[in-house]
């Protein structure tokens, strides 16, 4: 089959591609704007794609496409409703990252107790503050929120168990989990919490969800991680919460992001007082890429192998 695949892609998962007999065109310089002439040159039957946005332009381009891979858990990226309507399938590979964003995670609580960033950048001043850094709550004992117990929320509370943290969570398709005493409402989670972690989808309904009505209802001085998407989070009622509550924040994702590096890339969240970011790279582990990549791989087989796509 004819791939295009516009983004990075694990070599040795290209060259598995290329074996099983599949014509490749790599081009991870793609974005959204480029995507769709590229497929309207190469007219692909697969594309696959990690953060670059499929849009309607793209899936118009050529009528050979037949599948849409993310190679990833969220697929917000892909029109899919759009898709839906020219008969394109889309998939997405979910649970394959979840291991390496829920260690992003961890990384991020404790980076907010410690405030380990804060000390790596004072020792690299010149600077010896360790008044400063004493004042850590410590995680053992304290209440952690999971908001979503999927994939992620689930590998999350996994870790959390092994630091003693108490582990509440909210999920509106889960009724009861062996790793955490579900509450029914998302703003008694709020309220009981020492720490929140969100692992939902960005969809119409989840959008800007977190808002100054939950960011009050929080704890002052609780800390909030996002490592799904940014889109969730209305950004100014975050950093007002932080500036005004003590609240303290870290985010590996926005609500825009580069899709490559960028030299300058100024963000008043990611500059914001008590808030730390990290360049979204929950599932950038080569674990994860390496996961993602072979079910992606398999995906293609499958539709190569039946001619058609049932999922
Ligand atoms: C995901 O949706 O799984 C991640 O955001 C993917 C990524 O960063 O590539």
């Amino acid at each position: 089959m004819k791939i295009l695949i516009a983004d990075k892609f694990p070599k040795h998962w290209v060259e598995v591609l290329k074996e099983k007999g599949h014509e490749i065109i790599l081009n991870p310089a793609l974005d959204e704007n480029t995507l769709p002439e590229a497929q309207k040159t190469e007219q692909a039957e697969i594309i696959i794609v990690r953060s670059t946005k499929v849009n309607a332009s793209a899936i118009d381009a050529a009528p050979s496409l037949k599948l849409v891979i993310r190679a990833g858990a969220g697929y917000d990226t892909i029109d899919i409703n759009h898709a839906k309507t020219k008969g394109v399938a889309v998939c997405n590979c979910p649970g394959t990252n979840s291991i390496a964003v829920a260690e992003l995670a961890m990384g991020l609580i404790l980076s907010l107790d410690r405030r380990i960033p804060d000390n790596i950048i004072d020792l690299k001043a010149g600077k010896w503050n360790k008044t400063e850094y004493s004042k850590a709550k410590g995680l053992y004992g304290r209440t952690l929120g999971i908001i979503g117990l999927g994939h992620i929320g689930r590998e999350v509370a996994k870790r959390a168990q092994a630091f003693g943290l108490k582990i509440i969570a909210f999920d509106p398709f889960v009724k009861e989990s062996p790793l955490a005493q579900m509450v029914s409402d998302v703003y008694d989670l709020a309220k009981k919490a020492d720490i929140i972690t969100i692992h939902v989808p960005n969809t119409a309904g989840t959008k800007h969800f977190y808002d100054e009505k939950f960011f009050e209802a929080m704890k002052p001085g609780a800390y909030f991680i996002n490592t799904s998407r940014g889109g969730l989070v209305k950004e100014d009622a975050l950093i007002k919460a932080c500036a005004e509550k003590g609240i303290r924040a870290a985010l590996d994702v926005y609500e825009k992001e580069p899709k490559a590096d960028a030299k300058e890339f100024v963000d008043p969240v990611t500059s914001a007082v008590n808030i730390y970011g990290t360049h979204h790279i929950g599932a950038s582990t080569e674990q994860a890429q390496d996961a993602v990549a072979e079910v992606a791989v398999q995906i293609v087989q499958e539709l190569a192998d039946k001619g058609t796509f049932l999922h």
